[in-house]
């Protein structure tokens, strides 16, 4: 999603953090109001807008880079 965006325009930020929201005690309540179906639960969020800023990627960083060949 994060690639398709990008490719329109549109600028993401991958964000974990919420969560705790949905396992808290208002997870239920959270999870109805945003219409989650029952059977799927949160992994990431992506949040999508137009950026303001741009900055470069960082260098390749191999030592976190597992190969499988
Ligand atoms: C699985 C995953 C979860 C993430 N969760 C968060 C988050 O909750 N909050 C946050 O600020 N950044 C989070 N990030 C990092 C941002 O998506 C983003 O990569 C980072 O803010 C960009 O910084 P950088 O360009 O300096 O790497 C997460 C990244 C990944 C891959």
């Amino acid at each position: 999603m994060a690639l398709a965006a990008e490719s329109l325009g549109v600028g993401s930020v991958i964000l974990g953090l919420p969560r705790p929201a949905f396992t808290g005690e208002k997870a239920d309540e959270l999870r109805a109001r945003l219409g989650c179906p029952d059977g799927y639960d949160f992994v990431i969020a992506l949040s999508l807008g137009y950026a303001t800023d741009q900055k470069e990627a960082h260098d390749l960083r191999e030592e976190n880079i597992s190969w499988i060949r």
